[in-house]
């Protein structure tokens, strides 16, 4: 049977259980009925992955495929449309371990649904009310924000005031993932039980931002800072393997899991004391052995995280790999005979970005955004795959977002990143002006067209890139209000 045939199959018989359940009480037959149809088909289907039907621009998808249109379906796919837009949600995801649920708990989830109506954040009351239940093998889709179906997604890109708001909504979710990390990092290290909805939400919003204006997602993926370095380090590392992500076509589920995988990849150096995190110099043998079992330790601790065991198993891979090279050197040493993940080589190479552009206690300089993706192309490339390495390299440009830079007049500037609109891929340049005190206000905005561009070129050219702090700046202040 077709996929087209098998969604269809789902999504009646799931649709028929909610709106059986909503009318009778939980002993009726017709409800036995409509729920062992739903497990029976669900069971079926799941053996392969995955289970999910998704909203997108007004048709359904199953398993990422549309719906085909029928007839005799139009009112079915209506019904379900409408049920799901009223609560905001964009559709329903079943892992494998739906095999073992019970029949009691469709007939809660069900109710669930029907009551989520009248809640203020439908999406979130459930993930609530599924965790308090412990159910793990179903996962409500959050509605994605996005521009009407018919409104050219760049007609309003620079509309002033969703610019603001689109900022304002990146500097959110950075502060509540550096917030999240941290507070999963603590009931770690007190062993306490730690979940990771409230990190899978926010991989959910960074994914609608980074398909929404991966710009931004640079500027914010250049703050730095010192004394927070593991957990900023972990969202710097997420947004950009994410950026990433979606260049090599990454579908939504992917990218988030990428996300988390970003948000969690150094869990493993709670263990570690500050002495050595932050100790100037080389590190002994014996703390070199301690902080190599970073990775190993960071697995361990997803592992026991209250998760679905199949989401642990897909974010577990990335962060034990993240130091490893491509010819399987680096560490922790394993015996490994198969290739890094997809996941760990995208983590790998962010990592060392974010990693030489921070200041760090052991290193007399930290690399300038520019010298680091020079030193990685020319020097380190044989670690990384060189694939990927050419996508990153040509992802974050000459002058990656947040470089801090002086322009042949004279002028100094941040980076702002590509210009969106821009054929010629011109870098756009925030400039910064001297303010009464001894400060720097922001300046306008300037497109620079690549250098030999055949184009009409403005006459001005980055000249070089500065040190933030010998002008004294934090370039993601500029770029983000
Ligand atoms: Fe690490
Ligand atoms: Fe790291």
């Amino acid at each position: 049977m077709e996929t087209g045939l098998h969604g269809e199959e789902v999504v009646r018989a799931f649709y028929r259980m909610i709106h059986t359940i909503g009318m009778y009480q939980d002993n009726n037959t017709l409800v036995h009925d409509a729920v062992s149809k739903f497990m029976a088909s669900a069971r079926r289907l799941v053996k392969d992955g995955d289970l999910e039907i998704l909203i997108w621009r007004g048709r359904i998808f199953f398993q990422g495929e549309r719906l085909p249109y029928r007839r005799e379906t139009f009112a079915l796919a209506g019904a379900w449309l409408d049920f799901f837009q009223k609560r905001r949600l964009a559709g329903i995801r079943f892992h494998s371990h739906v095999e073992h649920a019970h029949a009691s708990e469709f007939v809660f989830l069900a109710r669930l649904l029907n009551g989520s109506l009248n809640q203020e954040n439908p999406a979130e009351w459930l993930d609530d009310q599924l965790l308090a239940r412990g159910i793990h093998w179903v996962e409500p889709i959050r509605e994605i924000e996005e521009p009407l179906p018919d409104e050219d997604p760049g007609a309003h890109f620079d509309d002033p005031s969703r610019v603001l708001e689109r900022r304002k909504k990146a500097r959110q979710s950075y502060l509540r993932g550096v917030d999240a990390v941290k507070t999963v990092s603590r009931k770690i290290s007190v062993h306490s039980p730690a979940g990771i909805r409230k990190i899978r939400r926010l991989a959910q919003n960074m994914v609608e931002l980074v398909l929404e204006d991966e710009s931004l997602m640079h500027c914010l993926a250049s703050i730095r800072d010192y004394d927070d370095y593991t957990y900023t380090h972990s969202i710097n590392v997420a947004l950009l393997s994410m950026c990433m992500g979606r260049r090599i076509g990454l579908s939504h589920v992917l990218l988030e899991q990428l996300g988390v995988c970003g948000m969690l990849h150094d869990l493993g150096k709670v263990e570690i004391s500050r002495d050595i995190l932050h100790k100037p110099g080389r590190l002994a043998p014996e703390e070199w052995e301690v902080m190599e079992r970073h990775p190993l330790n960071g697995v361990m601790h997803i592992l026991r995280l209250n998760a679905p065991a199949e989401m642990k198993s897909r974010i577990a891979l990335g962060p034990f790999e993240h130091h490893l090279k491509v010819d399987l050197t680096g560490y922790p040493k394993t015996r490994l005979t198969r290739d890094i993940t997809l996941f760990g080589r995208i983590l790998s190479i962010v990592d060392t970005y974010d990693a030489l552009t921070s200041h760090r206690a052991y290193r007399a300089r930290t690399l300038l955004p520019n010298e680091a993706l020079s030193l990685m192309w020319h020097r380190l490339y044989r670690q990384f795959d060189p694939i990927l390495l050419k996508v990153f390299v040509h992802m974050m440009g000459p002058f990656p977002a947040g470089s801090v830079v002086r322009l042949n007049t004279g002028a100094l500037g941040v980076v702002m990143g590509p210009d969106p609109g821009s054929e010629t891929a011109g870098t756009r340049v925030l400039l910064l002006e001297k303010d009464d005190g001894n400060g720097f206000r922001k300046g306008e905005i300037l497109n620079l067209t690549k250098p030999n561009a055949e184009t009409e070129t403005t006459g001005q050219w980055i000249l070089s890139c500065l040190s933030p702090s010998a002008v004294g700046i934090q370039p993601a202040q500029f770029l983000l209000q």
